[in-house]
C-alpha cells in the first residue's frame, strides 16, 4: 500500500515537472511582449495617455516615467537643461537675428518635451504676427499627435497656430509616438517620415525589426524645415541624407530661416539630425546596431527582461549600453572622451573661422563699394559653412555617433568659412578682412 503510494506520488510529480518545463519552454519562445500575463486592459488605437498603456507594460512605463525627473549630466551632455549660450558665447553670434540667439537649452528626458517647448522664449504667441509660432512645433513633443494627425490630417494641423493646436494637446512625447496600441509593434507615426521616405521610394513596413529600433527615432531626431505659407513639416531628403545632399535640397527649394543681420546672408538652422549622422556611414550603422541598443539596451526585473524606456546619454549606465556588445566598458568610454573632446575642439576652431567670415563679410557691405557678385559668392559660402558647422553642432552626441564624419565635415565647413572670408575681403579690396580671430569675447578662455 505504502509502495503503492509513494509510486503514484512520484508519478504526479514526473508529469507535474514535464508540465512545468513544457510550460516554461513555450513561454520562453515567446516574443518578449507576450511572455508576462494577458492584457489587463484594451488600448485604444493612438491612446495618447500613456498610464492606461503602462497598467499592461508596466516595466516600460516606470523606466518611462523616469525620464521626468533624470537630471545627470555628463561632459558635453546629460539631462539637465544648461544653455549652449552660455557655455559657447559664439553661438549668440552664429545665430544672430534667429531665435536661437535668445534661448538654446540641451534637451532633457523624453517626459519633459511638452512642457519645455512650452517654455522656451523663442515662442512668438502675437496671434497677429505673421511670423508666429505655427501648431508644427508640437509634431515631436506629443503623443497627442498621431491621433491628432489621423483626425485633422497633417495639413491642416500644420496650418494652426501654436496657441491654436495647443488647446488640443495635453500629453507629452508617450507610448502613442512609437508603438501600434493593438500589436505593440515598432510603427512610423510621424506623415512627415513616411512621405520622406515615400519620396525616396521606401516603404517602412517593410523594414526589418532591427532597422525599426532606429527608423522609430526618426520620427523626431532628424533635419526638418516648414515648407511654404502652410508650414508643412517636411525632411529635406530627396536627394539623400548627407550633408552636402540636404544643403543642395534647400538650394534648389530656395529656402532660407532667417537672414543674418548686417552680412543680409540666407541662413539656415540645423535641427537634431541624429538619425541622418548616424546613418551616414557610422561604425555601429554599418555593424548594424541601432539606436535603441545603446539608448534603451535590455535591462531585468527580476525573472522579466523588457528594454529600458529610460531614454538617456548612455555614458550614465554603459554597462548596460555598451557592455552587451564590448567586454571593457572602460576601454570604449575612454574612446568616447577623446572623441568628444577632439570633436569639441574643432567645434570651436570652426565657429572662429565662421566668425571671422561674418566680420569680414560685415565690414565689406558697410564699406559700400564692395564687389556685389563677390559678395554674393561670400555669402553663399557663409551659409554653406555654418549649416555644416551646426549639423554637427546641433546633432547631441558631440561627434561620438559618427566620430570621422564629424571631423570631415567641420573639416569642409571651416576651409569654406574661410573661403567666404578670403572673397569678402576680395570683394572689398580690403587685405585687412583676413585677420583671423577676431571674436574673443573676455569670458572665454581663448588659445
Ligand atoms: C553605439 C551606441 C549609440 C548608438 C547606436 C546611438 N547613440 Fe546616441 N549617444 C551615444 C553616446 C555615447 C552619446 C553621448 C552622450 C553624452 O555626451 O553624454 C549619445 C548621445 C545622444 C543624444 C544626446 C544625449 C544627451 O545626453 O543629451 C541623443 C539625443 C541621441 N544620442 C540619440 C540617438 C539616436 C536618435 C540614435 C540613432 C539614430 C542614437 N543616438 C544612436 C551612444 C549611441
Ligand atoms: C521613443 C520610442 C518609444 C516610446 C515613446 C515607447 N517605446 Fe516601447 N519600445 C521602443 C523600442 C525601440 C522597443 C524595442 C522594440 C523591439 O526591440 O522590437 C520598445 C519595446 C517595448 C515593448 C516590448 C518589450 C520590451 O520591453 O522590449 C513594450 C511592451 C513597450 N515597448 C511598451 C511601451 C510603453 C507602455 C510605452 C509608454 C509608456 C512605450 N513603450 C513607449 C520604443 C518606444
Ligand atoms: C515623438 C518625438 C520623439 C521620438 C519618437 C524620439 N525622441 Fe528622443 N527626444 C525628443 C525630444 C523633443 C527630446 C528633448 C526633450 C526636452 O528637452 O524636453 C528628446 C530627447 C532625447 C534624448 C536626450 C535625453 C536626455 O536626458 O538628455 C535622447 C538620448 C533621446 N531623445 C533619444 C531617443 C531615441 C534613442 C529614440 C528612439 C528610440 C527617440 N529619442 C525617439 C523627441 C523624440
Ligand atoms: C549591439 C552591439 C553594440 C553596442 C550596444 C555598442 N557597440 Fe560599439 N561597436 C560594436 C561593433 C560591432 C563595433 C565594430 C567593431 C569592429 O569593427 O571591430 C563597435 C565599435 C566601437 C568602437 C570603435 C569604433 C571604430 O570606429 O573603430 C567604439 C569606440 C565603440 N564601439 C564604443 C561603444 C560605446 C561607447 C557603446 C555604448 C554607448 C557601444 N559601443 C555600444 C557593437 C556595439
Amino acid at each position: 500500500m505504502k509502495n503503492y503510494t509513494t509510486l503514484i506520488l512520484a508519478g504526479l510529480v514526473i508529469i507535474l515537472a514535464a508540465a512545468l518545463v513544457g510550460v516554461l519552454t513555450y513561454v520562453r519562445n515567446q516574443p518578449v511582449e507576450v511572455r508576462a500575463v494577458e492584457p489587463l486592459v484594451e488600448i485604444a488605437p493612438m491612446e495618447p495617455d500613456s498610464s492606461v498603456w503602462g497598467v499592461n507594460f508596466p516595466n516600460q512605463y516606470d523606466s518611462f516615467v523616469k525620464t521626468k525627473t533624470n537630471n545627470v549630466d555628463t561632459t558635453y551632455g546629460g539631462s539637465s537643461m544648461f544653455s549652449w549660450l552660455e557655455r559657447d558665447p559664439r553661438q549668440v553670434i552664429l545665430f544672430a537675428g534667429n531665435p536661437f540667439s535668445k534661448d538654446y537649452n540641451d534637451d532633457r528626458g523624453h517626459a519633459n518635451a511638452l512642457q519645455d517647448v512650452r517654455e522656451t522664449k523663442r515662442l512668438n504667441l502675437n496671434l497677429d504676427d505673421p511670423k508666429r509660432t505655427p501648431g508644427t512645433c508640437y509634431s515631436c513633443k506629443s503623443s497627442d499627435n498621431p491621433g491628432l494627425w489621423e483626425r485633422l490630417g497633417m495639413e491642416a494641423y500644420d496650418k494652426m497656430s501654436f496657441v491654436e493646436l495647443g488647446k488640443q494637446v495635453t500629453e507629452p512625447i508617450g507610448c502613442a509616438n512609437c508603438h501600434e496600441a493593438e500589436t505593440m509593434r515598432l510603427i512610423v507615426t510621424n506623415p512627415a517620415l513616411e512621405e520622406a521616405f515615400e519620396r525616396q521610394g521606401k516603404d517602412w513596413a517593410t523594414f526589418t525589426r532591427q532597422e525599426m529600433r532606429t527608423v522609430v527615432c526618426a520620427n523626431c531626431h532628424v533635419e526638418y524645415y516648414f515648407k511654404g505659407d502652410g508650414k508643412y513639416l517636411t525632411f529635406p531628403w530627396d536627394n539623400g541624407t548627407k550633408v552636402e545632399e540636404m544643403i543642395s535640397y534647400y538650394e534648389e527649394e530656395g529656402f532660407k530661416d532667417w537672414n543674418y543681420p548686417e552680412t543680409d546672408t540666407p541662413m539656415l538652422k540645423a535641427q537634431h539630425p541624429e538619425y541622418e549622422f548616424f546613418t551616414a556611414g557610422s561604425t555601429h550603422y554599418n555593424a548594424g546596431v541601432s539606436c535603441a541598443d545603446c539608448h534603451m539596451p535590455y535591462v531585468r526585473d527580476g525573472a522579466s527582461k523588457y528594454s529600458s524606456h529610460d531614454v538617456h546619454s548612455p555614458l550614465l549606465n554603459p554597462e548596460q549600453a555598451c557592455g552587451q556588445c564590448h567586454t571593457d566598458t572602460d576601454y570604449v568610454i575612454k574612446r568616447v572622451n577623446l572623441i568628444q573632446q577632439q570633436v569639441a575642439d574643432t567645434k570651436i576652431d570652426t565657429e572662429d573661422a565662421i566668425i571671422d567670415a561674418i566680420n569680414a563679410i560685415k565690414t565689406a557691405v558697410t564699406a559700400g563699394n564692395a564687389d556685389p557678385a563677390l559678395l554674393d559668392e561670400a555669402r553663399k559660402l557663409h551659409r554653406e559653412a555654418q549649416f555644416m558647422w551646426d549639423f554637427i553642432s546641433a546633432e547631441n552626441s558631440t561627434g561620438f555617433h559618427n566620430p570621422e564624419y564629424a571631423l570631415e565635415v567641420l573639416a569642409k565647413s571651416a576651409n569654406l568659412a574661410r573661403q567666404a572670408q578670403m572673397l569678402a575681403a576680395q570683394a572689398a579690396g580690403d587685405t585687412s578682412l583676413l585677420a583671423t580671430g577676431t571674436y574673443y569675447p573676455a569670458e572665454v578662455n581663448t588659445p
